[in-house]
C-alpha cells in the first residue's frame, strides 16, 4: 500500500553482491528495532556481477523490498533521483550499500525530519564524526571538496555527505539535475527547505568490493557547483545566491589585500631600507588590517554579531595566520611529498586557504 511506509530508503548500487544482502537485513533490523514501518529500495545501475539476482530474490519474498534496474544514464545521483520519485513514503533517506554509512543510525535521521528537519545531513566534519582509514590523498580530496561546497551552504559541515534523509516535498518537483557523486549538494542547491540538521556519524571505508570514484568524478563536481550557482544566481532569491556574492567580495578583499602586501614590501625594502623579510612581516599584518577592514564594512556588512570590532578583528586575524599554514603545509606536502609542480602546488594550497578563510570567519568571525 502507497501510504503504508513512514520511511522509504533509497539503496544505489553498482557491483554490490559482497554487501547487499547484508545491507538490506542490516536495514531491516534497524527498521524492526525502532518500529519504523520502512520499505528499501534498491537502485541498481545494471551491475554486471550477481547483485541483480540477489536482490530480486529477496524482492520475490517481500514486498517491502523493491528492485529498479536501470539502463540508461548510469550515474549514482540518477540512480537516487529515480528512487526519490518511485519511493512511496514522505521521508526519503539515502545511504550506501557498502557499510560505509551505519544503518543503525537510520532512526535518528528518520526521527529528525518527523521533529521538523527538512533535510537531515550525516556529517563526518561534525564533532562526533569521523573518517576511518583513509588514505592521505583521498582525505584532501575529500576536504577540498567538502571546503568548496561549504563556501556554497555554510550551515552545513558535509555537504557532499552521501548518507542523508530529506522530506518528500524538498524534493518532488524541484529542477534536481542530477550528475556525478554529489547529490546532496544538487538537494541543497536546488531543493526547497528551510531547515536542515546534523547527525554525526563515523565513516568506514568498505572492507567489500571497490569504489567507484574516478578522476571525472572531480570535474563533475565541478561542473555541478557551477550548475548550483547559475541556477540561484539567475533565480537572485536563492540563499546561495547572497552567499555568492558575499564569497566574490570576500575574493574581492583578498585580492586588494595581495595589491597592499605587495605594495608595502617594496615600499618599506626599497625606499624605507628595511631588510626584505622585516618589511615582510609588516606588509603581511597591514593587509591582514586591510581586509579586514573592507569585510567588516563591505563584505559582511549586514552580519556582525560576533562581540565588537576587537573580537571580531583578533578573530579573523587568528582565521588568517591559520589560513597562512594551511597554504604552506598543502605547499609543502604536495611539492615536496607526492612531487607536483611547485606553481601547481601554491595555487593547490590558495585555493583550499581561500575555502578555509571564507568557511572560518563565516562560522567564528561574523555569524549571521
Ligand atoms: N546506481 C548506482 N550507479 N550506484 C552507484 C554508482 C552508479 O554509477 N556508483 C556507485 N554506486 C553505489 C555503490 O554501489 C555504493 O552503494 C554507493 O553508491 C557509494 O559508492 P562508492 O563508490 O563506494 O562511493 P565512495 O565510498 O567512493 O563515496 C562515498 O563517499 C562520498 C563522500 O566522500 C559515497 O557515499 C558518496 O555518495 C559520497 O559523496
Amino acid at each position: 500500500m502507497a501510504d503504508a511506509y513512514d520511511l522509504s530508503v533509497i539503496v544505489p548500487t553498482f557491483n554490490e553482491e559482497e554487501n547487499i544482502a547484508a545491507i538490506i537485513e542490516a536495514i531491516g533490523e534497524a527498521f524492526s528495532k525502532s518500529g519504523i514501518r520502512g520499505e528499501i529500495l534498491v537502485v541498481d545501475d545494471g551491475s554486471s556481477d550477481r547483485t541483480i539476482p540477489i536482490v530480486g530474490e529477496i524482492a520475490g519474498k517481500t514486498d517491502d523490498v523493491r528492485l529498479i534496474v536501470r539502463s540508461e544514464d548510469h550515474g549514482l545521483s540518477q540512480s537516487v533521483v529515480e528512487g526519490f520519485g518511485a519511493a512511496s513514503a514522505d521521508i526519503l533517506l539515502v545511504i550506501d550499500a557498502d557499510f560505509s554509512h551505519p544503518p543503525e543510525l537510520i532512526p535518528r535521521f528518520y526521527e529528525a525530519i518527523r521533529d521538523g528537519a527538512d533535510i537531515a545531513v550525516g556529517s563526518r566534519y561534525m564533532e562526533g564524526g569521523d573518517i576511518e582509514d583513509w588514505p592521505l590523498a583521498r582525505r584532501l580530496i575529500s576536504l577540498s571538496a567538502t571546503a568548496f561546497g561549504r563556501i556554497l551552504f555554510p550551515a552545513v559541515t558535509d555537504p557532499v555527505s552521501g548518507f542523508f534523509a530529506v522530506r518528500r516535498e524538498v524534493v518532488s518537483g524541484a529542477p534536481l539535475a542530477p550528475r556525478g557523486y554529489k547529490i546532496l549538494m544538487e538537494v541543497l542547491g536546488r531543493g526547497r527547505w528551510r531547515s536542515v540538521v546534523e547527525i554525526p556519524f563515523v565513516f568506514r571505508d568498505r572492507e567489500e568490493g571497490a569504489s567507484k570514484l574516478r578522476a571525472g568524478t572531480v570535474i563533475d563536481y565541478l561542473r555541478q557547483c557551477a550548475g548550483i550557482v547559475r541556477f540561484s544566481i539567475t533565480r537572485r532569491s536563492g540563499r546561495v545566491s547572497r552567499e555568492w556574492e558575499k564569497v566574490v567580495r570576500f575574493g574581492l578583499v583578498g585580492l586588494s589585500g595581495i595589491l597592499v602586501n605587495m605594495g608595502l614590501l617594496y615600499a618599506l625594502t626599497e625606499i624605507a631600507g628595511l631588510y626584505y623579510l622585516v618589511s615582510a612581516a609588516i606588509a603581511i599584518e597591514l593587509s591582514i588590517v586591510n581586509n579586514f577592514v573592507w569585510n567588516d564594512v563591505w563584505t559582511f556588512k549586514s552580519a556582525k554579531n560576533l562581540g565588537g570590532n576587537l573580537q571580531r578583528f583578533w578573530s579573523f586575524q587568528a582565521v588568517s595566520m591559520a589560513g597562512l599554514v594551511i597554504n604552506m603545509s598543502l605547499l609543502y606536502l604536495l611539492a615536496d611529498v607526492a612531487g607536483v609542480y611547485y606553481l601547481v602546488a601554491n595555487l593547490a594550497g590558495i585555493f583550499i586557504a581561500f575555502a578555509w578563510n571564507y568557511a572560518a570567519n563565516r562560522h567564528y568571525t561574523w555569524r549571521g
